[in-house]
This record gives C-alpha cells, sequence and structure tokens, in this order.
C-alpha cells in the first residue's frame, strides 16, 4: 500500500485530473500555435503568459506523476524543489512519496496566488500539506535562497525559458544521484544543451513524450 494509490490521496488526484481535463481558457483559445510556442520560449513575457492563463491547470500528465512518485521513493528523496506548482497535481505525487520515505522537505514555487491557493487546499485534504513550503513569488526570487543544504530531486515545470536560469539556482546543491526531471524541455535548448553535457555532470535522456529525465554525476 502507497499513499499515492490510497485514499485520500489516489481519489484526490483522479478528481483533479478530471477537473484539469474539463478547464477551459478563452486567453488560451485566441492564441495561435505559432504565438503559444513564441510565448512559452521567452524569457521576458512568461509572467503576462501564466497569468492569462490563470484558469488552466497545466498539470503533468497522468504518466509523468506515477514517474515523479517512483523516481522519488527510488532514489530515497528527502529534500525536493518544484519549479511551477499550479494547482498542485505534480506536487500531490512528490508529497506523497516524501510520506513513504519517511518525511522530508518539498519547495514548491508558483506566482498566481489563486493557484496556491487551491493547490493548499488540496495538499491539506491529502493529509500532506505538512511535508510542503509554498513559496509565492517568481521563482527566480523565491528559490534564490534558503535552499536546503542537499536536493534529492528537482522537478522543473514553470516558465520553460527559465530552466536553465533556475538549474542554476539550485545547482550547488545537487550531488552525485540527484536527479532533475524538466517537463517540455525542448521549450528551452539552453537548459538541454547544459544538461546533456557530461563535461558540465549530467547524465540526461529524454523519457516517454515529455520529459527529459537528467542526474548530476559528479
Ligand atoms: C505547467 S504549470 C505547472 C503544473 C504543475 N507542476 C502540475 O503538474 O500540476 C506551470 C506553472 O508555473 C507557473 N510559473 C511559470 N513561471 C513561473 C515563475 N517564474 N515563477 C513561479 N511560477 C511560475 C505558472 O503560473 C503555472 O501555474
Amino acid at each position: 500500500m502507497t499513499t499515492l494509490t490510497t485514499a485520500p490521496v489516489a481519489p484526490l488526484i483522479n478528481n483533479l485530473f478530471e477537473k484539469a481535463a474539463a478547464a477551459t481558457s478563452p486567453a488560451m483559445a485566441e492564441l495561435s500555435r505559432d504565438e503559444r510556442a513564441r510565448l512559452m520560449r521567452s524569457k521576458t513575457e512568461y509572467l503576462d503568459f501564466y497569468g492569462r492563463l490563470k484558469d488552466l491547470w497545466l498539470p503533468v500528465s497522468p504518466e509523468t506523476g506515477v514517474l515523479l512518485y517512483m523516481l522519488a521513493r527510488a532514489s530515497r528523496a528527502r529534500t525536493i524543489v518544484e519549479f511551477g506548482t499550479s494547482f498542485g497535481i505534480s506536487t500531490l505525487h512528490l508529497a506523497a512519496a516524501l510520506r513513504d520515505n519517511g518525511g522530508g522537505r518539498l519547495i514548491t514555487t508558483e506566482f498566481e496566488p489563486s493557484k496556491l491557493a487551491r493547490a493548499r487546499e488540496s495538499l491539506t485534504a491529502g493529509g500532506l500539506i505538512d511535508l510542503v513550503e509554498i513559496r509565492e513569488g517568481d521563482a527566480l526570487k523565491t528559490l534564490s535562497g534558503d535552499l536546503p543544504e542537499t536536493i534529492d530531486l528537482v522537478l522543473l515545470d514553470g516558465a520553460k525559458a527559465l530552466y536553465r536560469d533556475i538549474l542554476e539556482l539550485v545547482e550547488d546543491r545537487l550531488g552525485p544521484g540527484a536527479l532533475i526531471v524538466a517537463d517540455n524541455a525542448n521549450f528551452c535548448p539552453d537548459y538541454l544543451v547544459r544538461v546533456r553535457s557530461r563535461a558540465a555532470g549530467y547524465l540526461s535522456v529524454p523519457f516517454g513524450d515529455d520529459v527529459e529525465l537528467s542526474m548530476r554525476i559528479a
């Protein structure tokens, strides 16, 4: 039995994925595919872009959610940093793993307050809020200090163009074996260049449809 696969977390996550799938946003419908792709690569317009999409959940896929739980369990993670909380679906998976690992600390960050209110509600309903430290604001600031001595696992799932900048904020806390999961990292080529460089101290592979899975080797 695991926290992820039993009540209250399992039915809660199912319910949240259903709500996420049903959510719509006129702002998203108004954007052409090209414009959306451009905004997802922008380092200057991400606050406006995600602010316009604040009604959308944009969660990791259910498969990626399970992968996050498995990686955090298999690596016996105790310290996790998440960039991009949204409504907290990935956070629930990661916090469930911490619970089953015997406890730990999950720092998650999001700039949209209405999303964080909903994430907090879900984490409370799942009985996992005690493991989670929510930092409200732009991750470039909220993750710029007060980090654990070592970080076992990082999830990058906020503005794609910032992945390399966020990696640089946490990099000196990643020991050999630390894992980094980056969702839709194809929107951030300079991030991929970094983690696919053994000389920079990483092993990295594209995994499934939308994840880049990387490990610190030095
Ligand atoms: C793809 S969603 C995250 C989904 C979430 N990980 C899940 O699986 O449920 C990306 C979120 O990152 C937030 N975000 C984007 N850039 C950010 C930044 N620089 N700082 C904090 N949050 C950011 C957006 O507001 C959005 O809610």
